[in-house]
């Protein structure tokens, strides 16, 4: 007889037992709710704090194999696509499925090229900010203010309303991020220029001064569109389950990247690669990396930079990542923290400490350095994460919003506190 693709479950509180099928590798954990000590009994819940063993989805999109150190989108190895292609090929694959024929990648760009301006109106609010505000602040309630321009987005379900949307954001993030790093130098904002690529014109509306037209440097430019390529998606991360989550209530795709990108601006998340580099700079010399292991040995630090919920293996894009860092360096200037990254590195792989806990560098750990290389300060490093996320965010959500499975997140809880008590009046308590 073939194995039975099912568990048997006995309950020893009645001696019950139930048949659970397995699919994919997975029960449901509806099947559980079956499972009742008495008819009082709700019935099993799967407990499962933070999501550490729980499938939210089924997704087509990225594949990751943690133990291996794989990362497919749509099946293509990210080091083929890092090599092989450019930053809206990507995104076109990610979005619809399948790499785009040379026309379909125009039509694409074309789109894309001729969405990159915002309503005159969101440079009044942009302006609004304090002249320290942080840009990923300012990006996030930007975005979210984006949905009062476009009403029309409300209609989720409607798949050419979603593809404008997904245009609008996807060309936008990169004009509303440069116009946030504008403010926060006191510089008037550079128009998008139609005749850059993505990446090419983003850098102009970074850092073109006087000149009449920008020039992107074409290593830089590449490195940068590489980089997008890396940070383009990564299945059910963080701020993937915050745009599945608060998009699963039917609000329009702006409302939900802004959720989406709180989620990414956290520390733990894609906050880490600006936590990197202030913690390289906080170590600032070779000879106080040993204290500084202590200290994270001694749990009063953490290794910014090092570990992951799904890699127990080195994160492949931080290897191309790492790889493409000399490359920049060659066409600016070497970091000068480089050398105390390298040895951080060097001790984690070697560290038991480390070692046991299978903390290797993720993509935040290098990609701080070659973003501080291109003269982005260490604020921007967040918001150079979203620009290309987006494109994951919104695959993901317009998966969800696809999904006959799918319907409103809500999950439930247990509950600890108190029994049913009566209020006391206010002269008793
Ligand atoms: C990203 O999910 C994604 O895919 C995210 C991302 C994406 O592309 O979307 O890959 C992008 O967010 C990368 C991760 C960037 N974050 C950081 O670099 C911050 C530092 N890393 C950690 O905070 C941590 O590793 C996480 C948050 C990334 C993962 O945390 P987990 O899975 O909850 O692991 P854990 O905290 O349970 O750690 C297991 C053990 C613990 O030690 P013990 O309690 O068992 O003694 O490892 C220790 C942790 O204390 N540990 C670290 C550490 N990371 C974990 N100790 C020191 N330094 C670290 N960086």
């Amino acid at each position: 007889m073939g194995t039975r693709e099912s568990l048997t479950v006995v309950d020893n509180r009645t001696g019950k037992s139930y048949e659970i099928p397995i699919a994919d590798g997975a029960i449901r954990a509806m099947d559980l709710r079956q499972i009742k000590s008495g008819a009082e009994d709700f019935g099993l819940l799967a407990y499962d704090p933070a999501f550490t063993n729980t499938a939210s989805t089924r997704s087509t999109i990225t594949f990751i194999d943690g133990d291996k150190g794989l990362l497919w989108y749509r099946g293509y190895p990210i080091e083929q696509l890092a090599e092989k292609t450019s930053f809206l090929e990507v995104a076109y694959l990610l979005l619809r499925g399948e790499l785009p024929t040379a026309r379909a990648l125009e039509e694409f760009t074309w789109e894309i090229t001729h969405h990159t301006w915002v309503h005159e109106n969101v440079k009044k609010f942009m302006d609004g900010f304090h002249h320290d505000a942080h840009p990923m602040g300012m990006l996030i309630s930007t975005v979210a203010a984006l949905s009062t321009f476009y009403p029309d987005a409300k209609a989720a379900q409607d798949a050419g309303q979603r593809d404008l949307q997904i245009y609008r954001l996807v060309a936008k993030m990169p004009t509303i991020a440069a116009f946030a790093y504008r403010h926060i130098l006191g510089q008037a904002y550079a128009y998008p220029d139609n005749d850059l690529s993505y990446v090419g014109n983003f850098l102009n509306m970074l850092f073109k001064t006087t000149e009449l037209k920008y020039k992107p440097e074409p290593a830089i430019e590449r490195a940068l569109d590489v980089l997008f390529i890396l940070h383009a998606d990564h299945e059910q991360n963080c701020s993937a389950n915050a745009m599945r989550s608060v998009g699963s209530s039917g609000v329009d795709p702006y409302s939900a990247v802004a959720a989406a990108a709180a989620a990414l601006y956290g520390p733990l998340h894609g906050g880490a690669n600006e936590a990197v580099l202030r913690m390289l700079r906080s170590i600032a010399t070779p000879s106080r990396i040993p204290e500084f292991i202590r200290q994270v040995k001694g749990g009063e630090a953490k290794l910014m930079g090092f570990g992951h919920r799904v890699y127990k293996n080195y994160d492949p894009r931080a290897k191309i990542i790492k790889k493409m860092a000399d490359e920049v360096f060659a066409v600016t200037r070497p970091s000068p923290l480089g050398g105390i990254a390298r040895e951080l590195e060097k001790i984690a792989l070697e560290d038991e400490y480390f070692v046991s806990r299978k903390l290797y560098p993720n993509v935040d750990f290098y990609s701080g350095l070659i973003y501080e290389a291109l003269g982005f300060p260490v604020e921007m490093f967040p918001v150079l994460f979203a620009i290309p996320r987006t494109v994951g965010w919104l695959a993901q959500w317009q998966e969800m919003v696809g999904d006959p499975e799918q319907k409103i997140a809500r999950p439930r809880q247990l509950y600890t506190g108190y029994a049913r008590r009566d209020v006391v009046p206010m002269d008793r308590r």
